[in-house]
């Protein structure tokens, strides 16, 4: 058996608000394994965003673990979470959370800007990551007010795929898209599962669970179950 690429072992997240206790995640257990296309379901408030977040190193649990790739991240620094998050982790949001004064291009250029890659090696893969993520040539020099949601959710992906990170964290990436657009962003994510990237969606939207070969349902911090 290949080791998992993710692994929450009996994680448990508690927000301490003035003499209140809100259990975030309590007791979460799941195993995802490289190629996985993982969705993760539940209703607002169940912990889905948290549960992401601790994938992708941007929060530590309170208790128990969780292993990235092997390494156990519960116990890292702030410089050792971002060196695991900057080799594993590509992220994608609803709001796209592209900067707004800077071309496509150069949005997807920006991480490489950070991991010291030459100007002319960084516009070469940029160029190349925006046609990975199908978005035509001529809106490379464009701005994000410039360019439509579905346009701007593929320069997201160009940029999550910049240091060409095994695993892809999407929050509600569908959710400020209509139907169609939504379907083909879908898509495209099916396509970087299928080259071998893992792909982790959090939704509450059920029709997005057929993209997926795992559901991991949360209420209320806890796992109702996970199917594959
Ligand atoms: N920074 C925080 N401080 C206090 N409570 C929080 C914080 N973040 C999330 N929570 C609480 O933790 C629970 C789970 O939140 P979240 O993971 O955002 O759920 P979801 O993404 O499924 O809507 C909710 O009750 C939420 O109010
Ligand atoms: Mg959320």
């Amino acid at each position: 058996m290949p080791k998992p690429i993710v692994e929450l072992k009996d994680v448990k997240r508690i927000y301490t608000l003035g003499t209140n206790k809100i259990h975030a995640l309590n007791g979460v257990s799941v195993s995802m394994e490289r190629g996985d296309f993982v969705t993760i379901m539940g209703s607002s408030g169940s912990g889905k965003s948290t549960m992401l977040n601790m994938i992708g190193c941007l929060d530590v649990p309170s208790s128990g673990k969780v292993l990235i790739n092997g390494v156990n991240i519960s116990k890292l620094d702030d410089d050792g979470l971002t060196a695991i998050r900057r080799n594993n982790i590509g992220f994608i949001f609803q709001q796209f959370n592209l900067i707004p004064t800077l071309t496509a291009l150069e949005n997807v250029e920006m991480p490489m800007i950070f991991n010291g890659t030459e100007p002319q090696a960084r516009r070469i893969k940029a160029l190349q990551l925006l046609k990975r993520a199908k978005l035509p040539a001529e809106y490379a020099d464009h701005k994000p007010n410039e360019l439509s949601g579905g346009q701007q959710q593929r320069v997201a992906i160009a940029r999550a795929l910049a240091n060409n990170p095994p695993i892809l964290l999407a929050d509600e990436p569908t959710g400020n898209l209509d139907t169609k657009t939504g379907k083909s962003v879908m898509e495209l994510l099916r396509e970087l599962k299928e080259s071998g990237t893992t792909v982790i969606v959090v939704t509450h939207d059920p029709k997005l669970e057929e993209y997926s070969n795992t559901t991991v349902r949360l209420q209320d911090g806890e796992v109702l179950d996970e199917n594959s």
